[in-house]
């Protein structure tokens, strides 16, 4: 893999390019955004990173899709950023026109692309961007429920006092409040998290995971981008190392857990083809009512897109 390119310019999409390229495993960075200059400035500043954080990637930006011809992966974020006091969804005009326009700019030049969408609502942009696309689901698919889990596994970390690399977790839902933590598929070093923590502590974290992106909304006056931006990294990581890890990615389902025609976190597996696998886990009734209703709230969000009638 050579090209990977980012879509929009600003705090998510500079970070996941930078965090690209300190990775060191592709050729090329292409930093695309409305604001061209901003596009060029971040991706010559990350560039000029290089001799000093010892990487090859190349970087360059600005508005002129011809740039982008021949990427492999296009990583987009464009849009624009939630607000205190506003949902997700809220930012769904806007945003739903700015992934149609850019989608198709994208699929211009290039030739069957693997897409990540990072711009929010997610679940309905990631739809809005496959439909724009007429690519298969499998290139098509959006970063949530890695920064879920990476927030679940953040808190729990502080909690236990231990190291955030030894917590394996499972999120899976739309990516807002409803998401649905699996604290069954928490282990820390291999021990089930429920030896660890009492309950109303595990409780209490799971809470604040589901809304864990509002509480940095309110300390910040806008959306996060460190979590974000690594997370859309590490999707792209996988993909162009052919590594198949297994993420909680929002993934077209098409009969999975019972459910059709909506993009929702499932567990997947991510290679050089894109999603190469859907896992379905085993859920418990209780379980599954959880992911339904997240479904069903995410459904509400596809139905006010759908009405838009873009
Ligand atoms: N084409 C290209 N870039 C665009 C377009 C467009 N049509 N419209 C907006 N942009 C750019 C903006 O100019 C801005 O630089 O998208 C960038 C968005 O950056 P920020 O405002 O910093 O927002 P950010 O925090 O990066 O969030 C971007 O990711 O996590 C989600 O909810 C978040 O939807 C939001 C998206």
């Amino acid at each position: 893999m050579s090209k990977v390119t980012v879509i929009g310019a600003g705090n998510v999409g500079a970070t996941c390019a930078n965090v690209l390229a300190h990775k060191d495993i592709v050729k090329e960075v292409v930093l695309i955004d409305i604001v061209g200059n901003l596009a060029k400035g971040k991706a010559l500043d990350t560039w000029q990173q290089a001799p000093v954080d010892g990487y090859s990637t190349y970087l360059s930006g600005g508005d002129d899709y011809a740039a982008t011809e021949g990427s492999e992966i296009v990583v987009i974020t464009a849009g624009v950023p939630r607000k205190p006091g506003m949902s997700r969804d809220d930012l769904i005009s806007t945003n739903a026109r700015i992934v149609k326009t850019v989608t198709e700019n994208i699929m211009k030049h290039s030739k069957n692309p693997i897409l990540i969408v990072v711009s929010n609502p997610l679940d309905v942009m990631t739809l809005a961007c496959w439909r724009s696309s007429g690519l298969v689901s499998s290139r098509v698919f959006g970063m949530a429920g890695i920064l879920d889990i990476a927030r679940y596994r953040a808190f729990l970390a502080t909690a236990l006092n231990c190291s955030p690399k030894d917590i394996q977790a499972l999120i899976m839902g739309g990516h807002g409040d409803t998401m649905v933590p699996l604290p069954r598929y928490t282990t820390v070093a291999g021990i089930p998290v429920t030896e660890l923590i009492g309950k109303e502590e595990l409780d209490a974290i799971v809470h604040r995971t589901a809304v864990g992106g509002g509480e940095l909304v309110t300390l910040m006056g806008t959306s996060a981008w460190y979590a974000p931006g690594a997370a859309a990294a590490q999707m792209v990581e996988s993909i162009v190392k052919d590594e198949k890890r297994i993420f909680p990615v929002c993934a077209k389902l098409d009969g999975q857990y019972g459910l059709h025609d909506i993009f929702l976190g499932v567990p997947v597996k991510l290679g050089k083809k894109g999603i190469e696998q859907i896992i379905e886990v085993k859920l418990t009734a209780d379980e599954q009512v959880l992911l339904n209703n997240s479904a069903a709230a995410v459904k509400s969000v596809i139905d006010v897109y759908n009405n838009m009638q873009l």
